[in-house]
């Protein structure tokens, strides 16, 4: 409900309550005043009637008195005239039939004792009843006996309609008076209130629903001395504050924003960038923007001291100094003049600066600083987000220098592998050929002359031609050994016919003695021969998992595929035995052997994929892809 509503309800009910009771009290009084005046004209009244009793009781003239009576009773306003003697028996009335009827009552015995008048108003006959006592006087003893002290009593009934009417009119006049004045008191005070209260705290309302809203340029346009007046301009205070403190905090937001979206920038640029370098300049150039410098220099340490590897800005701004101020850092934090780091001497030329030591764990790698022309000190904000950013790079940093170590380590552990296996290939050739060339060669010698001294030797000399035959035969058998030793070693085959000639040869020779059945096909290569170390790897690959058909699988059958699409060579090697767990088998350093681990050196020095798919009882697949085109450092 509207508050002008609400005040003017109550302002009725109070009059209703105040206006009623104040016309009830005043009736009642009045009412009271009248009666008084009615009981005092009864009074004289009697006082007349008592007096000509008095006088016709004497002349002994009891006719004259009753129309004394009748006279009276003919008087407005005066209803009944009786006169009762001691024990209450009408002895004289207005209304003859009246007479000698007995009339006692309370009221007349209380006036007969106490010998004095009395009133009494009877409302249900619209009356009041007033009785004084007929004293025992001095010239009534004549008649009467003296010890009687009262002979009776004089009763008027005095008619109060009248009075009732008047009071009735009394009441109407003063309701519709007050009810007058407290309609014109009303409407000017509804008047009064609306414009000194009601209208300036709408105004208050409005003002404070706006600023409720967001609107803190809200005012409440009150200008009156009082209290309501107070209230607003203590209201119209709060808001300005409050504009003003959230276009601060809108400010601050902005700011934060902006240094929040820096890192993010940030962040995205050094995992973005191409080489540290740019990640570096691109910092540099973010960070500056950021804190509103002139400029920003990020230096590295290295044994000749701290050098700029980035700058953004006007870098000629810290050159002069920034190489003495980053040197005392000793890791922590400086600022110059004053400012959230340590304190240091004001430079010349230089408004503000600051500058953080860019650290990992334990190495100090150099510093960042930042720098304005303009006397405007940087804030703790500046400090934190150059501190974070400076983390990260130095982080950058370090991890570039630990990449750069591991490719390192990486290139010359293939080189020093790449050599090993050459410089074994070399060895493998050189005592394949030396066992070719000069044992086999002699072997055979051996063997022509053997037979030659067989045939020289006499039919009857049978046990020397025995033992002759017999040394031929241990000279054929080690012939036999030291071929499969030297194609084990380097076959020819590979060198003279190829690969698919050298595998197919070195894969029947092993497993079909075994009882393996041996398939290989080979598409894509025609007459094509590869680069010598693409032919010995992939050579070298077959054998090992030939091999491992051969000692561990139990299979009986061996399907080779050669493939060649693309620059690409592909070798698949599947057998159908008892299979194994590679990855149990590989983690465990007590089963590894140099097998497998020698085949995926071979081929990732290739830049090549081996895979080994296998499960206990499900046979073994080996496969292998080698680019073609390759430049091996050593030449495998
Ligand atoms: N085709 C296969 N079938 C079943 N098990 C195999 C097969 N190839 C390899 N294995 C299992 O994997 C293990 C590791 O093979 P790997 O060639 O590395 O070593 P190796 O043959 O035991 O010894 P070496 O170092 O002389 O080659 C083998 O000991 C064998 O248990
Ligand atoms: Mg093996």
């Amino acid at each position: 409900m509207r508050l002008h509503l609400k005040i003017t309800l109550w302002i009725v009910a109070i009059f209703l309550i105040v206006g009623g009771f104040s016309i009830y009290a005043l009736v009642l009084f009045q009412r009271s005043a009248t009666l008084q005046q009615f009981e005092a004209m009864a009074k004289t009244l009697t006082g007349t009637i008592l007096q000509s009793l008095t006088t016709t009781m004497i002349n002994n003239n009891p006719r004259e008195m009753k129309q004394i009576i009748g006279h009276i009773e003919e008087t407005p306003g005066i209803h009944r005239v009786r006169i009762y003697s001691p024990n209450g028996r009408v002895w004289a009335s207005s209304r003859a039939e009246e007479v000698g009827v007995l009339r006692p009552s309370a009221l007349l015995a209380r006036v007969l004792s106490r010998r004095e008048a009395a009133a009494e108003e009877r409302p249900e006959a619209g009356e009041l009843h007033v009785l004084t006592p007929i004293e025992n006087r001095a010239e009534c003893r004549a008649c009467h006996a003296a010890d009687v002290p009262v002979l009776g009593a004089i009763g008027v009934s005095l008619g109060t309609g009248q009075v009732a009417a008047h009071l009735r009119s009394t009441a109407h006049l003063l309701a519709g008076l007050v009810g007058f004045t407290f309609l014109l008191a009303l409407g000017t005070l509804s008047v009064l209130l609306g414009r000194f209260v009601l209208d300036p705290l709408s105004a208050m309302v409005a003002a404070v629903r706006e600023l409720s809203r967001g609107n803190y340029r809200a005012r409440a346009a009150v200008s009156t001395g009082d209290e309501l007046g107070v209230l607003a301009a203590a209201f119209n205070d709060m808001s300005a504050r409050i504009e003003r403190s959230t276009a601060a905090l809108a400010e601050e937001i902005s700011d934060l924003t902006r240094r929040l979206s820096t890192l993010t920038v940030f962040s995205k640029t050094l995992t973005a960038a191409a080489d540290l370098s740019s990640a570096l300049h691109e910092a540099a150039a973010a960070m500056r923007e950021a804190v509103h410098a002139d400029a920003c220099v990020v230096y590295g340490r290295s044994e000749e001291g701290l050098r700029p590897m980035a700058a953004a800005g006007e870098p000629a701004l810290v050159a002069p100094w920034g190489t003495a101020l980053t040197g005392g850092l000793a890791g922590r934090p400086l600022s110059t003049p004053g400012g959230p780091g340590e304190d240091q001497r004001p430079i010349p030329g230089v408004g503000a600066a600051l500058a953080v030591p860019l650290r990992t764990r334990d190495q100090d790698l150099g510093a960042m600083v930042v720098a304005r022309a303009r006397e405007q000190p940087f804030e703790r904000t500046d400090l934190m987000l150059l501190q974070t950013v400076a983390n990260q790079l130095a982080i950058a940093i370090e991890n570039v220098r630990l990449f750069e170590e591991v490719r390192e380590k990486e290139h010359l552990r293939r080189e020093l592998l790449s050599r090993l296996i050459s410089a074994h290939e070399d060895e493998r050739f050189r005592i394949s050929r030396e066992l070719h060339d000069e044992v086999s060669q002699s072997l055979t010698g051996l063997m022509m002359r053997l037979n030659a001294a067989e045939e020289v030797v006499p039919q009857d000399l049978e046990q020397a031609r025995a033992t002759l035959a017999a040394v031929r035969g241990v000279a054929e058998q080690t012939l036999e050994e030291v071929r499969k030793i030297i194609f084990a070693l380097r076959p020819t085959l590979l060198d003279d016919l190829g690969l698919i000639p050298a595998v197919r040869h070195y894969a029947k020779n092993l497993l079909e003695p075994a009882g393996v059945q041996v398939r290989l096909s080979a598409t894509g290569f025609g007459q094509r021969r590869l680069p010598r170390p693409v032919e010995t790897t992939v050579f070298r690959v077959a054998q090992e998992a030939v091999t491992n058909i051969a000692r561990h699988a139990q299979a009986r059958l061996a399907t080779m595929t050669l493939e060649l699409t693309d620059g690409t060579v592909r070798l698949t090697v599947t057998d159908d035995g008892v299979g194994f767990d590679p990855e149990s088998t590989l983690a465990d350093p007590a089963r590894r052997r140099l097998g497998i681990v020698g085949m995926e050196e071979r081929v990732a020095l290739l830049g090549g994929r081996l895979r080994i798919s296998s499960r206990p009882g499900e046979g073994t697949v080996v496969q292998v892809e080698l680019p073609v085109d390759v430049a091996v450092p050593g030449g495998v």
